[in-house]
């Protein structure tokens, strides 16, 4: 298994920090993650039951890294703010997701930075050449996001594979398309063990 990493980045004086959490930081911030992911707000959106457990929360991180995903924990001047991972990777490719938890916290470029960073570890550390998303139709901010990061709609059938239901369009970013995109993330994200 990779060692644990680490992906930082100050911008606008903000302190971005994107953490692989081992099992001791999943249990400790289970319980916050397990009221984000039930929040109506982020259930609806992430295809979500809305009545996770603690425990789904634990072994949801174990089945995420035993299956090769790798996932973060985003910080930002050292509060949790949410999650985001890197899901099904293989043949150069990957599925990508992201909340951001608090209603308070969402709006204010905190999504769109940590899921730079993460782009940036997928195309740049990882070396993929494609990643998918599949939003739902309605998830304006996430279109909004998607097209941030760069991503076009992708109807082929390697990104509908990705789609959790009929109420999802599927969209796909390119490695090259991305550090084009995005130069000052590409030089200045720093990765660590
Ligand atoms: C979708 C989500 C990750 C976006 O993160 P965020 O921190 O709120 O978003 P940001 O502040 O970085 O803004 C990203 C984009 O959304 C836009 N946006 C912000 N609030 C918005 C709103 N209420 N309606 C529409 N667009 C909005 C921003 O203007 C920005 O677009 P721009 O680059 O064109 O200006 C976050 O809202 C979230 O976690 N939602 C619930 C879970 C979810 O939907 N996850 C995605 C599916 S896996």
């Amino acid at each position: 298994m990779p060692p644990s990493l680490r992906l930082t980045w100050d911008r606008e004086d903000r302190s971005f920090e994107a953490v692989e959490p081992d099992a001791a930081l999943v249990a400790r911030f289970a319980d916050r993650l397990r009221d984000w992911y039930n929040a109506h707000d982020n259930a609806s959106m992430m295809e979500g039951s809305g009545v996770m457990t603690r425990d789904d929360v634990v072994e949801f991180w174990r089945d995420l890294r035993a299956s090769g995903g790798r996932g973060f924990l985003g910080f930002v001047d050292g509060r949790l703010v949410g999650d985001a991972d890197l899901r099904s990777i293989g043949d150069g490719a990957a599925e990508f997701a992201l909340m951001i938890g608090p209603a308070a916290e969402k709006g204010r470029g905190i999504g769109r930075t940590l899921a730079s960073m993460i782009h940036v570890f997928a195309f740049r550390e990882l070396g993929l050449e494609r990643v998918f998303v599949p939003p739902r139709r309605d998830n304006h901010r996430v279109h909004a996001l998607n097209a941030f990061l760069g991503y076009e709609r992708d109807e082929s059938p390697r990104a509908r594979a990705f789609a959790d239901g009929p109420d999802a369009e599927t969209f796909s970013l390119a490695a090259a398309t991305f550090r084009d995109k995005h130069r000052a993330a590409w030089r200045e994200v720093e990765v660590r063990a």
